[in-house]
């Protein structure tokens, strides 16, 4: 008897808990998710749904010819996109070096790999001409919609293939509007874009072999998920450390 009464409080217990907490429930279920300063994984991932369609984001994973237990950095990381899918490719073994010179993308990436508990992330402040990585370590370097940026593009490059083992390969896909190629490199940048053949120059200047361009590698469509102000398509190139 005295068992069956218990019973029946914590039953009741359970009820105004449901009770109370599921208008909280609900509330947390329609928080809309913030695109701009990201927080949960809902967050990340409405910012991240696009990468497909605009960036052919498997795809441009698959030339970095990964295996799990690699090292690979991200240069430029950004919110931590591309850092969290290297992640997954080369698993627990394997290590990710996310790296950008910016506070907020220092704070995108750390909270990015906070709510998703990516422990194979490591994220690294770089400057501008030096992205801190370990000499002669890594299988792959990544630059997605960075190389524009990259101001000190020689003393970046050069660190990158001493980072690189030999035979290690970069991967560095970028914008471009066929008619801005021929523009000075600074006027290129304020359109965040690279002509590739520029691009093609300086890395092969800083001692790599570039081995494919696709161009474009995506053909820029109106409506597909691409935020960038102008219309543009987007370039990859395979460059590797020589043996
Ligand atoms: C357009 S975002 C691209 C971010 C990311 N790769 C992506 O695809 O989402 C360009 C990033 O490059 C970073 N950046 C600019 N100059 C850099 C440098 N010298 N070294 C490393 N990152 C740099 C910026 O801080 C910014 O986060």
């Amino acid at each position: 008897m005295k068992m069956n009464r218990r019973l029946a409080w914590v039953c009741r217990g359970l009820m105004v808990l449901a009770t109370i907490g599921s208008p909280l429930l609900a509330f947390q279920d329609s928080r809309p998710v913030n695109l701009g300063n990201p927080s949960t994984v809902e967050d990340f991932k409405a910012g991240d749904a696009s990468r497909e369609p605009y960036q052919k984001a498997t795809d441009l994973l698959a030339a970095l010819q990964l295996s799990p237990g690699d090292w690979v950095a991200d240069v430029g990381a950004g919110g931590g996109y591309y850092s969290m899918r290297l992640a997954d490719i080369v698993g627990p073994e394997g290590k990710v070096f996310s790296e950008d010179i910016s506070d907020s993308a220092m704070r995108w990436l750390n909270t990015r790999v906070r709510t998703f508990n990516l422990r194979n992330v490591e994220v690294v402040k770089g400057d501008s001409d030096d992205p801190k990585l370990p000499a002669g370590r890594l299988a792959a370097v990544l630059i997605v919609d960075s190389y524009h940026h990259l101001t000190n593009h020689q003393a970046m490059l050069e660190k990158i293939l001493h980072a690189l083992k030999p035979g290690g390969c970069l991967v560095v896909a970028d914008y471009s509007f066929t008619e801005h190629r021929s523009r000075p490199r600074a006027d290129q940048l304020k359109l965040h874009e690279i002509d590739p053949e520029l691009a093609r120059k300086e890395i092969g200047a800083a001692g790599f072999e570039v081995v494919k361009c696709e161009d474009p590698f995506v053909k820029w469509k109106p409506g597909v998920g691409n935020t960038r102000a102008s219309a543009t398509d987007m370039w990859l190139m395979v460059a590797v450390r020589p043996k």
